[in-house]
């Protein structure tokens, strides 16, 4: 035996070990490849117990040789567990990768129905006006939806309401509220003027739905009350809001009519592109009693308020047919707008 014997036996000890731990697929055979090429029994260790039988000028150059091989093989060793760690650590972060760029085909967006969009704009043209917007309850009781708006039990007016009564404590006390007027008084009540509110939000009557009715609808209320006022602020005020939701070419009227709540009273149209006229509301000077009502002096402080349908409006701005559209949930036609 001569180092030059026990090198070759090495280069090939290490070519067969770097190959097959470079296949290695697992953990464990790597663990008996380390064992088999590095163990008791491998050639690097049997080698280096044989080293004294060498001719003792050729023991000093196979020891290097012995040494070198068992640092490849070492090498060799870690690099495949490493190899091995790599691999799982990438196997991981695959089976857990969350694809933010994911799409599910091709997304509609939706859109808010036209009652929202309605209500939304209203709601805008009023607050760049400078009002708030305050909200009430829809079940109400008689004080609030009648009595505080000065139309008591006998008052024909309370019968024209259609009111759809709630069977709770006295009959025909507590109803779902039949307009939005109740608010005026609950706002009163809380708020020292002055006061410029509007209060959108859904009534109900026992009307029948048909193309122009529906027993669930919308209204926006609105009420000021400040030092001062006149029929010229409120009229005024009906002008500049209907030309910021309509646009300019759309006229407006009051025509005189009869609210128990205002006196005077009106009602007011909207000019349409055929010259007739659109019945949009009713308004009027807030009554003294209803003032009082709310321990207002109306000596001191006097008021407007209007109210309207926000269905109608949205009939009449989108060119709809049939207000029942807009409660139908045909998806065909809430798509539109
Ligand atoms: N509340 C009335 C209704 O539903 C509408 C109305 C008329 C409201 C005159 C007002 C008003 O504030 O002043 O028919």
């Amino acid at each position: 035996m001569s180092s030059a014997s026990v090198t070759a036996e090495l280069d090939a000890v290490l070519g067969d070990a770097t190959a097959r731990l470079a296949a290695a697929p697992d953990l464990e055979t790597i663990t008996a490849l380390d064992a088999e090429f590095l163990g008791k029994k491998s050639a690097v260790t049997v080698a280096k117990k044989q080293l004294g039988q060498l001719d003792p000028s050729d023991r000093k150059a196979a020891g290097q040789a012995i040494n070198a091989a068992r640092a490849a093989l070492e090498q060799a060793v870690a690099d495949a567990r490493e190899r091995l760690a790599v691999g799982a650590r990438q196997a991981q972060y695959e089976s857990e990768r969350l694809d933010l760029t994911e799409r599910l085909g091709a997304v509609r967006r939706g859109s808010l129905h036209l009652n929202t969009q309605a209500r939304d704009r209203l709601e805008d043209v009023f607050v760049s006006m400078g009002f708030t917007v305050a909200e009430g309850p829809e079940v109400e009781t008689a004080w609030y939806n009648f009595e505080a708006l000065n139309i008591p039990d006998w008052h024909p007016a309370r019968g024209s309401f259609d009111t759809i009564f709630v069977n709770l404590g006295e009959p025909e006390q507590v109803m779902l509220r039949s307009h939005t007027s109740p608010v005026q008084i609950r706002t009163m009540e809380n708020t020292a003027p002055p006061i410029y509110i509007v209060a959108p939000g859904r009534t109900f009557r026992t009307d029948t739905a048909d193309a122009t009715h529906l027993p669930a609808f919308n209204q926006i209320e609105g009420l000021v009350v400040d030092r001062g006022i006149t029929l010229g602020d409120l009229h005024g005020t009906i002008e500049a809001f209907v030309h910021a939701f309509f646009g300019g070419e759309v006229k407006t009227r009051l025509r005189p009519s009869y609210f128990p709540f205002t006196e005077p009273s009106a009602e007011f149209d909207i000019s349409r592109e055929d010259g007739s006229w659109l019945e949009l509301g009713g308004c009027g000077m807030v009554h003294p009693k209803v003032l009082r009502n709310c321990g207002i002096d109306p000596e001191e402080w006097q008021g407007f308020a209007f109210g309207f349908g926000i269905d109608r409006l949205a009939v009449m701005r989108y060119e709809l047919d049939d207000i029942r559209e807009l409660v139908n949930n045909d998806v065909r036609f809430l798509r539109q707008f």
